[in-house]
């Protein structure tokens, strides 16, 4: 059989890393941007997380879609035009395909090269799928391509994507995604719950240190691609929920007071002060349902595992 996949590039503008390394440790918080963890050595150490026993999300996430392909299918039809931003490895969305029976797909991704494997990879498995890949930072926008056949839409946001975004963020992204899946389009979406604290900082926690490892490798890239002469045996992992604001949080804390040069700039350490890395919001389902209606949604049913470790949202776009 034919397949079909084309590429589109929308050149996503991201900020350099250089630029926001600069901009993030001139403030008086220290911070970088969570996106910048993802190099290939990054990459690689969030697929080794995923692989821990003590980071559930995404085990748990993957149990809930097999079981639940068919439920998910018989509630959207068949024959959706099917969006994911920030497919990576297009892991998820293979468990709800063969169910979901999409008359196309659009992956996308921030990473050209990733994107366009993946993307030829999956029109190889699915003959009978077009695949549609655009290259977009889908934090600013999220456009279909022309090609695209017209019909409802349906857009999958898996593995609690949006807890690394503010309330006020969140809620933003949400209306994007409501004016892209249109009238008639629906939002397939899981999203970490709130829980007892002890597993949520074991979470970020591992034993195997690969967390750590990943927070750490932000400094590795600074030393690496921007010459910067920062140590990473100088810093320390730390994780733990704040239960204040309801989400994890991730920073680098300081060994001892320190100056990092770094082209004409000078930036102060002192012990125990940290660069803010990641924030990972959690919700109740009550907390995501009023989000959710808020940006224009309605809900259509939701699911939790057993534990109430993890939650899968189908949601309507509301008219
Ligand atoms: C990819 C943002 C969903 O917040 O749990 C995992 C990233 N950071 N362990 C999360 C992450 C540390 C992850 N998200």
């Amino acid at each position: 059989m034919e397949q079909l996949v084309t590429f589109h590039d929308y050149k996503p503008e991201t900020l350099s890393f250089h630029d926001a390394v600069v901009e993030g440790l001139s403030h008086e918080r220290k911070h970088i941007s969570p996106k910048f963890f993802y190099d290939e050595r990054g990459s690689k150490l969030f697929d080794k997380i995923c692989e821990q026993p003590e980071y559930y999300p995404p085990s748990v996430e993957r149990r809930m879609l097999l079981r639940l392909a068919d439920e998910i299918a018989s509630l959207t039809g068949t024959g959706r035009i099917l969006i994911e931003p920030g497919v990576g490895s297009a892991a998820k969305i293979r468990l709800l395909l063969d169910a979901l029976q999409p008359a196309a797909f659009v992956p996308m991704d921030i990473s050209f090269d990733y994107l366009k494997s993946v993307a030829t990879g999956l029109a190889r498995e699915y003959p009978w799928l077009p695949v549609h890949a655009t290259c977009v930072d889908f934090t600013h926008s999220l456009p279909i391509p022309q090609q695209t056949p017209s019909g409802p839409r349906l857009l999958f946001f898996p593995g609690s994507s949006l807890g690394n975004l503010h309330h006020d963020e969140a809620g933003k992204f949400l209306e994007m995604v409501r004016e892209t899946v249109a009238n008639d389009g629906m939002l397939l979406i899981g999203v970490d719950t709130k829980k007892n604290e002890k597993l949520l900082n074991a979470a970020y926690n591992d034993a195997a240190g690969v967390t750590a490892e990943f927070n750490l490798n932000l400094l590795h890239r600074m030393r690496h691609e921007l010459g910067m002469d920062c140590n990473p045996t100088m810093f320390k992992h730390r994780a733990f929920y704040n239960s204040k604001i309801g989400r994890i949080e991730m920073h680098l804390v300081s060994k001892q007071d320190q100056d990092i040069r770094f082209n004409g700039h000078r930036f102060n350490l002192e012990k125990g002060e940290s660069l803010h890395t990641e924030n990972s919001y959690k919700y109740t389902p009550e907390e995501f349902l009023a989000m959710a209606s808020h940006s224009g949604f309605k809900s259509i049913r939701h699911w939790l595992d057993d534990d109430k470790l993890f939650a899968i949202y189908l949601l309507e776009a509301r008219g």
